[in-house]
């Protein structure tokens, strides 16, 4: 049997994303979103209270990068979830993350965090969700395989339980997509 929980925003798994962004002055800023995901071929969307700096800086600058969290980072990328920028100007300083301008658009990139899509703000829809276009995708060769192709297993990226407020390292791959279901075909 079942147990009922009421409407609760709870899925498994919540990915732990790490938007970084600059403010009108130049300055990086990094915040955790646990609500977002690939809304449609090419695009996150993000739902992120109006009042975050990063929120602010979105819409300035019309850019963020999405980084994915991973194990060895994860006090830094808890750190960014629990202090805001509007009270803390030197927040990234004490985050212990560097950043680089991406190549790509007007936010920066985060030094230490494996993996990260590089975007441009599309708009905030009614409900509040901010859609970005992914114009890039890059990830440090440290965690390639041999093909070239992101290895998840090389930098443990790491979910976000909302039940019991936890990080969850991803674990080994368990089977194929878009094989394994072709043997009930
Ligand atoms: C695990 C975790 C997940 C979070 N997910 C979100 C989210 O999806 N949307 C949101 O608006 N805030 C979320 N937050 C809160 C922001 O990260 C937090 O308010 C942050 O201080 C905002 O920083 P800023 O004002 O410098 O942008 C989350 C925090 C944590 C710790």
């Amino acid at each position: 049997m079942k147990k009922n929980f009421g409407a609760q925003t709870w899925v498994y798994p919540m990915p732990v994303f790490i938007i970084a962004t600059y403010d009108e002055n130049g300055n990086p800023d990094a915040m955790n979103a646990a609500w977002g995901g690939i809304v449609d071929r090419g695009y996150i969307g993000l739902c992120l209270s109006a009042s975050h700096k990063t929120t602010k800086n979105i819409i300035k600058n019309k850019a963020f990068t999405v980084s994915v969290a991973d194990t060895k980072h994860r006090i830094e990328a808890d750190y960014v979830g629990v202090e805001s920028a509007n009270q803390v100007p030197n927040k990234i300083e004490k985050s212990g993350f560097t950043m680089v301008k991406s190549e790509f658009v007007n936010a920066p990139v985060i030094n230490e965090l494996p993996m990260a899509l590089e975007c441009e703000y599309i708009k905030t829809t009614q409900e509040g969700l901010i859609i970005g276009k992914i114009i890039n995708v890059c990830a440090d060769e440290e965690v390639l395989s041999e093909n070239g192709k992101i290895d998840p297993a090389k930098f443990s990226p790491i979910t976000f339980d909302p039940v019991n407020n936890t990080y969850i390292a991803l674990g080994n791959p368990v089977g194929n997509a878009f094989s394994d279901g072709t043997k009930l075909k």
